[in-house]
């Protein structure tokens, strides 16, 4: 919410005025050589047109419109229906999307935001600015501007002795002379609807073939009527992405944007060049991110944890005191002070409980393990669900494929599984039960019950081996034959 102190970032329209965004995402590309709309490239993990949506939050408007083209489609898949869409049929340049624009904005429009879907730096709070000088100055157009030596392939602002605005000049038909400006166009703009309708179908062809929006402003200056610039605090973040070195500038530049904002928050990042953290991920305050470490999607990771070196986590969620090191993790869920590493693998859909502990090498699929868990070296446990405080032997096995389906397993609470266990699903392992060490176990052990051997045999803790050898109530440590 605004407070007095900072009124600059107050949005001072009236509720009568409408306004409306427009996104222009209809162009091919062509430069970023890719099968995929250029628009759709992801920027720390997300597309980089969802980061230009994303910088429209907080401003109050009736529309948000993307324009498409015929092979840029996806991009409403992406960006899902909360949005409004309108389709460029061919791609004749700029000024021609914005028409495209006009037909799908039925109603009211008062005044336009027009931004192109490729500047995904571009910051909230300088489209406010953008937008706050417009409705001050009530110009026709406003336009945001940079300077920059980065020149190439963009339009230069060309300004009178006095320093207002005349015309901006496309690189291709620029003049030496305009060439040398260093005040660019960012391609971001608020227009006057009434003025904008009429004379945006007078643009002529460029001599390149397309309809540059950017004519509108020379158009403007000689019809008489101001056109406002609003200088952007940096180039980086209007820089508009049309080739893969601009890509790996911006997602450099977004990254180390993302790392400070978390960094303010109050997590320690120990070496911010090797830590890469998507625009999307949350992380709570003291935990520590330590080198070589990915963290990506729709991730969630509590307070007080350390992360890394070398562990990847995707789209999970990690309670607060965590210990994940050198691990991969993806689509789980993780409770608090849960430990792992190093070179353990979660995979999706898995739940850990409250203080398991994975040693080293330890697989996880699809499973979900009670509190406590012990999994210390070497085992692979997929489609299971595991009681409070199983104990799981080094080199466990869940054989859960018999070559057709995938069998669950089912260990109760209190369970020792004893070291190198074959466990043959469909099982069912009843709460206190203890498997033998090098046991393949391929029918059920009730509660209570020990399993031994190869297939193993049933007996009551306690019974003596059919050859009278001593066996049975063998401690944990002597079944799992385990150093822990
Ligand atoms: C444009 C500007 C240039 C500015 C630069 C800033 C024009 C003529 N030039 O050049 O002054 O310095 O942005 O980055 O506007 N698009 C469509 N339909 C089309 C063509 C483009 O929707 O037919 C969309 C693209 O998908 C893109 C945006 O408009 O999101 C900008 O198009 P692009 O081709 O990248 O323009 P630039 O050459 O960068
Ligand atoms: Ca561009």
């Amino acid at each position: 919410m605004p407070t007095l102190g900072s009124c600059s970032f107050y949005f001072p329209l009236k509720v009568s005025m409408a306004w409306v965004a427009v996104i222009l995402a209809g162009g091919k590309g062509v430069r970023m050589r890719s099968r995929l709309p250029k628009v759709l490239h992801p920027v720390a993990g997300q597309p980089m047109v969802a980061h230009v949506v994303n910088a429209l939050e907080g401003l109050e408007l009736s529309r948000r419109l993307v324009v498409l083209g015929p092979q840029t489609q996806a991009v409403r898949e992406q960006l899902g229906d909360g949005l409004s869409y309108a389709l460029q049929p061919e791609p004749l340049g700029t000024g021609h999307a914005l028409l495209c624009a006009r037909d799908a904005l039925d109603g009211k429009v008062d005044s336009l935001l027009v931004l192109a879907g490729d500047v995904p730096l571009l910051r909230a709070e300088t489209i406010r600015a953008l937008v706050e000088r417009h409705v001050s100055s009530r110009a026709i157009i406003t336009m945001l501007t940079a300077r920059t030596q980065q020149t190439d392939g963009l339009g230069r602002v060309v300004r009178d002795g006095a320093g207002r605005v005349t015309a901006i000049v496309e690189e291709r038909e620029a003049t030496p002379a305009q060439r040398q400006i260093d005040e660019i166009n960012s391609g971001i703009y608020c227009f006057q609807a009434s003025w904008l309708w009429p004379n945006l179908a007078k643009l002529s062809k460029s001599p390149s073939g397309e309809f540059y929006l950017t004519d509108l402003v020379q158009m403007a200056v000689e019809s008489g009527q101001g056109v406002e610039s609003v200088e952007a605090s940096s180039f980086q973040e209007v820089m508009g992405v049309n080739n893969r070195i601009q890509l790996a500038q911006a997602e450099a530049a977004m990254r180390q944007r993302v790392r400070e904002r978390l960094m303010l928050s109050g997590v320690t990042i120990i070496d911010p060049l090797s830590t890469f953290i998507d625009a999307s991920v949350e992380i709570g305050e003291d935990t520590v991110i330590y080198p070589n470490t990915t963290i990506q999607g729709r991730t969630v990771i509590g307070e007080g944890c350390r992360i890394g070196p070398g562990s990847i986590i995707i789209d999970s969620q990690i309670g607060d005191d965590c210990r994940i090191l050198a691990s991969v993790v993806e689509g789980s869920v993780l409770e608090e002070h849960v430990e792992m590493g190093p070179f353990c693998h979660i995979r999706p859909e898995s739940h850990l409980g409250k203080r398991v502990h994975l040693g080293n090498f330890g697989e996880v699929k699809k499973s979900r393990l009670g509190p406590g868990v012990q999994m210390g070296h070497f085992s692979y446990i997929g489609d299971a669900q595991i009681g409070a405080n199983v104990n799981i032997g080094a080199g466990t096995i869940t054989c859960n494929y018999d070559g057709v389906r995938k069998n669950p397993t089912f260990i109760g609470d209190d369970a020792f599984i004893g070291s190198d266990s074959m466990l043959v699903a469909p099982l069912r392992i009843g709460a206190r039960a203890i498997t033998g060490a090098g046991s393949v176990v391929n029918k059920d052990v009730p509660d209570d019950m020990l399993a031994v051997g190869v297939p193993a045999r049933l007996r009551a803790k306690g019974q003596k081996a059919d050859d009278g050898q001593a066996s049975a109530e063998a401690t944990p440590e002597a079944q799992s034959g385990e150093d822990t």
